[in-house]
This record gives C-alpha cells, sequence and structure tokens, in this order.
C-alpha cells in the first residue's frame, strides 16, 4: 500500500463524513482539525403559509349554469324558468328524487361514501328542483305558514338554487332533525359541518346571516360550489357567497 498517497485520500473522505470513524479504523490516525464553529446567521422571518390566491372571476356568478352562480332575492335564476343541463338520478338513501347535475351528483356520492366509512349516513331530503316543483314546495310553506315565514325559508320559483341541480337538502338516516335547526347537531351534520368543503360544498344559509342571505340558518342545505371554492370559503367560518364576491345583501325581495 502507497501510504503516502493513501492517507491524504482517507483523511479527505472521513471530513467529507463518507468512511466511519469507528475502531475498525483506529489505526487511521484521528484528523487534528479543531470543530468549526457554524458562522453566525442572522435570523430571517420565515414567512406566513399562504394559500394560493383563488381567481374570483373564474367563473361567473350570474349564469345559471356556472358552479358559482348566486342566486337570492335580489338575484333571479336567468331565464327565471331556467333549466340545468346533464341532470342525473344517483342511488343513494332519498326521500325525494336524489337527482342533481352531473358535476354535484358525482361530488355528492364521493361525500355519501366517505360519510358512510366514517359511520354517518346521509340522506337527500331534496335535491334538484325544477321551476313548476318550487312553485308547489313554496305555496305549501305559503299555506302552512303565511307568506312573510315562508319567505324566511323557501325560495319564491325562479330564485332558488336548488333548480340550479347543484343544491341538496341532506338529513340524516337515523337521528332525526330533518329540516330543523338542530340537523347541526345530529352526527350526520357535525360530519357535514366537518368535511363537506373537501368534497367541495358549502354551507350556503349560515346561523345568523339571515340579513345577507334572506334565509334562516339551514344546517341540511348544502350548496356544490367545487372544491376551489369551498376549500376558500371554509377558511372563513359562517362566509356567505354574496359576502365573498362582494354582492349585496339580499334580505328581501325588491319592492
Ligand atoms: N330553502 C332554500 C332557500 C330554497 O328554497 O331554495
Ligand atoms: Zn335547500
Amino acid at each position: 500500500m502507497n501510504r503516502g498517497r493513501t492517507l491524504p485520500l482517507l483523511f479527505a473522505l472521513i471530513l467529507a463524513g463518507c468512511v466511519p470513524t469507528t475502531p475498525a479504523h483506529s489505526e487511521i490516525p484521528a484528523p487534528t482539525q479543531k470543530p468549526v464553529a457554524a458562522p453566525a446567521i442572522s435570523p430571517v422571518p420565515i414567512p406566513a403559509p399562504t394559500v394560493a390566491a383563488i381567481n374570483v372571476t373564474l367563473y361567473s356568478t350570474n349564469e345559471a349554469d356556472s358552479i358559482w352562480v348566486v342566486a337570492d332575492k335580489l338575484r333571479p335564476l336567468q331565464p327565471k324558468r331556467y333549466v340545468p343541463a346533464g341532470l342525473k338520478t344517483i342511488n343513494v338513501p332519498h326521500s325525494s328524487e336524489p337527482t342533481l347535475r352531473d358535476d354535484a351528483a358525482k361530488a355528492y356520492l364521493k361525500m355519501f361514501r366517505a360519510a358512510k366509512s366514517d359511520n354517518v349516513n346521509l340522506v337527500v331530503q331534496s335535491a334538484y328542483r325544477s321551476y313548476s316543483t318550487q312553485v308547489t314546495v313554496y305555496n305549501g310553506w305559503v299555506a302552512s305558514l303565511g307568506r312573510k315565514a315562508a319567505d324566511l325559508q323557501s325560495a319564491r320559483p325562479g330564485y332558488s338554487e336548488h333548480q340550479t341541480g347543484l343544491s341538496v337538502d341532506i338529513a340524516s338516516a337515523t337521528a332525526g332533525c330533518t329540516i330543523q335547526a338542530c340537523f347541526s347537531t345530529t352526527p350526520e351534520g357535525k360530519w357535514l359541518n366537518k368535511n363537506a368543503w373537501r368534497f367541495g360544498w358549502h354551507l350556503r344559509y349560515p346561523n345568523g346571516k339571515t340579513a345577507v342571505t334572506g334565509y334562516k340558518f339551514e344546517p341540511w342545505h348544502w350548496r356544490y360550489v367545487g372544491v376551489e371554492l369551498a376549500t376558500e370559503l371554509h377558511l372563513t367560518p359562517k362566509i356567505t357567497m354574496e359576502e365573498f364576491f362582494n354582492l349585496p345583501a339580499a334580505p328581501d325581495y325588491a319592492p
């Protein structure tokens, strides 16, 4: 062995951390270099994690077939008798026909399966409603509650997001509280509050926002907006679509 050439090479390898300095190599003299103190690093501020800003003009809030359409008491669907394309009826537990627009139907199925795997059993209470179905539903509420109270929980025909095929009222298979505020305390209501955004669903009529949305708290009413917007909305609890898109509050119909 040519020790004159090998030893400098071994020192270099040891210094580079390539050769373990175990007793097996104790015949090799330890390097005499003193440990070098780490250079002083001036603190660099770590930027707060940021969420990529959503492009708020990506989809229309006016077009009835847009996943971001906002219909409220000041923003009827255009046209009022709009019928969405691509309606699909899905095979899930329901108490009225579980028909939604294709994209919302797929998202509901995914959410339904995820909930089921957590032992949470979602039931479609009401999904797509045509203009004429909304006439029947709204008139039913007016007959039982009077027009003023009905207007706080049922949209007039042409003003309901159910007519877009992007909204669904969800009930619990076992816990009761169907279409009642206490739905939010059921396992299904709690699960939805925690997880629905992951599948693109947004709580459209949150508690305490009647002055903005025009409707009472509806913990059962979920609106499909796509995962990107649902995620963004989820970052601000109880935010409404009106607030997010800077649209006028719609507590009542135009006179
Ligand atoms: N319950 C909601 C507001 C609707 O009728 O569309
Ligand atoms: Zn609803």
